[in-house]
Formats: C-alpha cells, structure tokens, sequence
C-alpha cells in the first residue's frame, strides 16, 4: 500500500532513503517525501507525483543532511495525492516527523481531541494526527520519543507501519507496526527498516521483524547499535534474528524493459523453483514438508474454504475446482473481504487456506482470522517469507517464485496454481488417487516448465495480433471448467494495466445478458482447450461469432478445427484438463502486457494500484 524507508547509520541518509525508497515504488507512487535530522534540526521535503519529482526538489533545494532519516511514498487512502498531503507529517514543534502505512481509523476523534488541546491539523491525512499526537505528548516532557510512540499507538485504532525521528534525539529511530508490514536491517553499525525486503536486501540479509503493536526503538551509542524491542504498553519483547531469503538480483530488472515482462519470462524458472523438492515420482507421492504435520487433519477434513483477493481469488477458485475434481473433498471459494465481516459457519473438520503473494493483503489476514478464532484449520499458500499471514497460520505452504515486483500478478499466479495442484493432489493421494495416478499428473507437473517456454516463444506474435485490435475499449474473456478461472484472471490482468475494460465469465452465461454486448468487432477471448466441455465452449463461440465478434482462442497446439471459427489463435501445449490453467493463462499474460505497452501505460506501476493493499 505504500513504501517506508528508515536509515540510522554512519552514512549520509537521503541517498540511501532514495534508493531504498525507489526499490518500494511499486508498493504506492502517488507522492513522496523524505525527512532528515541535520545538525540545525529536522528537515522535511515533499512532493505530488513520483519519486523523481522528489528527486527534482531535492536537487532544486539542495540536498539534505544528516546521518538518521525516514521517507515513503504514497498510496494515499485519506486525502489527496498532494505535496501537502504526502508525508512525512510532522508535529506542532516541527521537531518529529512520521511516515506511515496504513490506516487510523480513529483519526477523526483523535483530530477533536488535538484541536480542543489547540493542535490543529493542516493535510486531508489521518497520518497528520498521529504525528501531532506523538508531538503533543512528546512536548509535555514526561514522555521520551520512544514512550510519546507507545503512547500514542496506545490510543489509535487502525492499521499501521511507521518510522519516526525527532531533532531531539539525533540516534534514535523509532519502528511500530499493526497489521500493515515492517522489516529491521541489522548492519554492522547501521539500521535501514522498510516495508519489505527489497529495500534492505542491497544493505544486509540479517533482519527482525515486528509482531502486531510491537514497537522498536533502534540507537546507534558508543559501543554499536543497540535495539529495544517491546509492545506499545512498553512491555519488553524478544525478536529473533532471521536471514533474508531474496538476493539482489532477484529484484533487478536484467536489462528487461519492465518487471512484469521478466516475471512472465521467468514462469519457467520460478516453476522450477516452486516444484523444487516437492515431487517424488518414483513413489507417486507429493512431498510437501511443511504441511506433513497436519496431513491427518487434511484427509479428514470436511469441508476447504479458499480465500483471497484479486489475482489470489482467481487461484482460489482453481484451488477449489482441483480439491473436488483430484481429492473428492467439498471445496468453496470465498472473498475475503465478504468472508470475514459475514458471519460465516465454521463447523469442525473445516480447513480455511489463505492465498496470497504478499502476505499482507488485509482483507485475507482479516478473513484468516476470523477463520481461525472460529476454530478452523489455517493454511497459507504465500510467496513472501516472513510476511504476516504465514506468521498466523497453522500451517502453510511457500510459493518460492522468487519477489514479485510488477504490480500485476503472473509468476505469483502461477506459483499460487502450482502449489494448490499439489495441495490437491497431496489430498488426494491420501483418498482415492492411485500412486500410478499421481505420477502420471507429477510427470507433466515435471515438463511444465519446459512447456511454459515453449508457449514464452509466441510473445511477438502475440504483441502482434493484440496491435489489431488495440483500439478496442471493451472485450470478454470466456472459458468452462477450469478455463474459467483463467478467463477471470485474463480480464483482470487486462483491466489493471492497459485499462481497457474487461470481463471475465462462465461461458455459458454470456447467453443469460452479456452476450447483448457483442459488437461488431468486439474482441471475445476464449480459453479453450481441449477437455470435457470443448464442444459446448465451441458452441459459444460460434454464438459470439454470429455477432459479429472477433474472437481471440487460447487452444491445444494440434487442435485443427479451431482455425474455423478463431480470427487468433494463441497455442499452448495438450496437458491433462486440471494442469491446463498453467499453460492457458500464459498467452493472456502477455497479451495484457503488450497491450498495456502498446498503449503507452506504465506497465509496473498502473496507475491507482499498489502491489499489496495493506488496508480494508
Ligand atoms: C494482481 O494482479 C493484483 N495486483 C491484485 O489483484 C492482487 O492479486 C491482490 O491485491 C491480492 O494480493 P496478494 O496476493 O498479495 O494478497
Ligand atoms: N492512510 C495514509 C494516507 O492516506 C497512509 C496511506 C499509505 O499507506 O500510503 O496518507
């Protein structure tokens, strides 16, 4: 949702805040801002727009000082993406300066509150009102910083991750987090936190990260760096030290023109890495270590419920679809914005997996949650190691597809379908899969990668079929099965980066309405494999050909009667019907891609997105 930066060191801070602040872009990018502690006190520069625009103020003004400081860019919720909006916020004094991530749900009480002690708030912001809080007890002199932060967090309701600095105390950097992401890098005399690994991974790979309504208070003194970990009621906390599991060149662009287009390129390898150790073929068997503990459980299970948003709903919905047709076991999907505010039945022997690649998103941590309070086996299916719902999970499985940085999901998608086919199968075996079954699906499961690159080779002419009709403002993504879901995550990666409008549906419903918007010309995208319903698919497609519409079919490479009826035909290799998605959802990958370049957009930073929506 947005992207935090503190550094605490010997070095100058603004060009390590800027860089790391640049590796967070694609976390919120409507506005910026960078404060700094110099010797003649607390510095702040702000401005609307990207992090260049920062950037171009700075060298306008002239740099800024100073060994501690905190910068963000923006994903604003509360306020418009301004200059006077953008943080950091600082207090009446002008002493402290905030930046923040997430929510203050309270902030309008907060707000009275202040102004009937005579602190008045100027930005649209609810993050202002924390930093004149903070700043309000801070100047009674009974509270330092650390205490004017666990005072104030005391009193907020909301989601938050921050970064806070004060003139007074030029040593001191001030971290806290609830619900929304927050990492500490340990150097050997430095400290650089960030909302994620990205940021830190350039400076070291020793890390600690926060628990909900923890706060860390990080000093440099005279023998090193020393950190205080504790709760907002100023209870004293142990956190471990971990070790990052990213690398720098997993988060650089490799001469590609953007993330998304290296994400998709890279399916092959992240699949490599997402299969690695977890099929054994000789034995028919899945293995999945992490979830071995719970695989009782599993098998008895009653009942699954998948949860997730956007991207990760569309591999829920497979999840779904794959856990009925391989385990026999009832199945549903749900989002988790509606899942977690709908009083949902959770009777016994129910299993909820959350599916995210951030692990962040707060509407699944929400869902998981309230999942787990009502007695559910928890299990998360989630990219980002560390991150919080694999934290409050029972159990899970990671993605190990390597940091997304394009804010349009693919690699992840891919990884999240992956691993709920093995989940499936891992079931499964345990029912009523044969071990000459599995392996049959684990032998293909084994070529995927190799596939993947051969349907990675249509790309050009892909772009090349997409220019024909990128004039065109509306189109329909149909499949049936299993090609539905994939229908639903072609539209969505269209809608979110070319922002053309797309719909994704079962594709017999185009019948029951939607079908009165076929036009002339209109592109209709159908995924259609071979597999059990492909002579039905082929009937709405003729369907939509007789009205005029131009249809786009994703089809089996030896498929010949296709041609009769497609004006494109994107080819994938013939797979089993339940491994189908990984192969299908390629070719709209790109065509979404090439769209989007086509029409000028910034392919990984849309605009209005963020990567992860860290709020409700
Ligand atoms: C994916 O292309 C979208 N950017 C978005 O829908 C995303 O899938 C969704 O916000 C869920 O994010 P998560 O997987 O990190 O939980
Ligand atoms: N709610 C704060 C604001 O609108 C923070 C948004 C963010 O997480 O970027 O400024």
């Amino acid at each position: 949702m947005c992207g935090i930066v503190g550094y605490l060191g010997p070095r100058a801070a603004q060009a390590l805040l800027l860089e790391g602040l640049k590796r967070l872009e694609y976390r919120g990018y409507d506005s910026a801002g960078i404060a700094t502690i110099q010797s003649d006190g607390l510095q702040v520069v702000r401005s609307a727009g990207r992090i260049s625009v920062l950037e171009e103020r700075l060298h306008e003004q002239g740099d800024l000082t100073g060994h501690l400081g905190i910068a963000h860019t923006r994903w604003a919720t509360h306020g418009s993406p301004t200059e006077t909006n953008a943080h950091p916020h600082t207090d009446a004094a002008g002493k402290l300066a905030v930046v923040h991530n997430g929510i203050i749900e309270n902030y309008a009480v907060l707000k009275k509150y202040l102004a009937e002690k005579g602190v008045t708030c100027v930005t649209e912001t609810d993050t202002e009102v924390l930093a004149k809080l903070i700043g309000q007890l801070y100047a009674t002199g009974k509270f330092d910083l650390e205490a004017a932060v666990q005072a104030a967090l005391r009193e907020v309701t909301g989601a938050y991750a921050i970064a806070v600095v004060c003139a007074d105390e030029p040593d001191t950097l001030i971290v806290a987090r609830k619900g929304s992401p927050m990492i500490i890098g340990l150097g050997e005399s430095s400290f650089i936190a960030a909302s994620d690994a990205s940021a830190i991974i350039a400076h070291t790979s020793q890390v600690i990260t926060l628990d909900d309504y923890q706060v860390a208070r990080l000093t440099l003194t005279d023998h090193g760096p020393e950190v205080r970990t504790t709760t907002i009621d100023n209870v004293p906390v142990t956190r471990e030290v971990e070790d990052l599991e990213i690398n720098l060149e997993q988060i650089e662009l490799d001469g590609y023109p953007h993330y998304m287009l290296k994400e998709i390129m890279e399916q092959p390898h992240s699949l490599t890495n997402a299969l690695r150790g977890r099929i054994d073929r000789r034995e028919g068997r899945v293995v999945l270590g992490g979830i071995s503990g719970y695989a009782r459980e599993l098998v008895r299970a009653r009942r699954f419920i998948y949860t997730g948003q956007g991207t990760a709903w569309h591999a829920c919905l497979l999840g779904e679809y794959l856990l009925e047709d391989l385990a026999k076991l009832p199945a549903e999907t749900e989002y988790a914005s509606e899942f977690r505010y709908r009083n949902p039945i959770i009777e016994d022997g129910t299993v909820l997996v959350a599916v995210s690649q951030s692990g962040e998103t707060a509407d699944t941590l929400a869902a998981l949650r309230e999942a787990k309070d009502r007695g559910a086996l928890t299990l998360g299916v989630v990219n980002a190691v560390g991150s919080t719902i694999p934290r409050e999970t029972d159990t899970g499985v990671y993605l190990h597809v390597g940091p997304e940085i394009g804010v349009a999901s693919t690699k992840a998608f891919l990884g999240q379908v992956t691993v709920l086919t093995l989940l499936a199968l891992f079931v499964g075996r345990r029912k009523y899969l044969s071990a000459d079954t599995i392996s049959q699906y684990l032998e293909e499961l084994e070529k995927m990668p190799e596939l993947i690159t051969q349907v990675l080779k249509q790309s050009d002419y892909i772009r090349d079929e997409v220019a024909k009709v990128i004039d065109r403002e509306n189109w329909l993504f149909l499949g049936r099965g299993y090609n539905y879901p994939v229908a639903l995550e072609g539209a969505l990666k269209l809608k979110e980066i070319s922002y053309i409008h797309a719909e994704g549906m079962p594709a017999a419903e185009m019948k029951h309405g939607p079908i009165a918007l076929i036009d002339q010309g209109m592109p209709v995208v159908f995924v259609v494999p071979s597999g059990s319903q492909y002579e039905k698919a082929i009937s709405n497609v003729e369907e939509v050909r007789a009205r005029g519409g131009r249809i786009i079919a994703v089809a089996d490479e030896d498929d010949t009667n296709i041609e009769r009826y497609a004006d494109t035909v994107f080819r994938i290799p013939a797979v089993a019907e339940p491994l189908q998605p990984l192969l299908s959802v390629v070719p709209l990958q790109l065509l979404a891609y090439h769209a989007a370049v086509l029409r000028g957009h910034d392919v990984d930073k849309p605009r209005n997105l963020a990567k992860s929506v860290t709020v409700e």
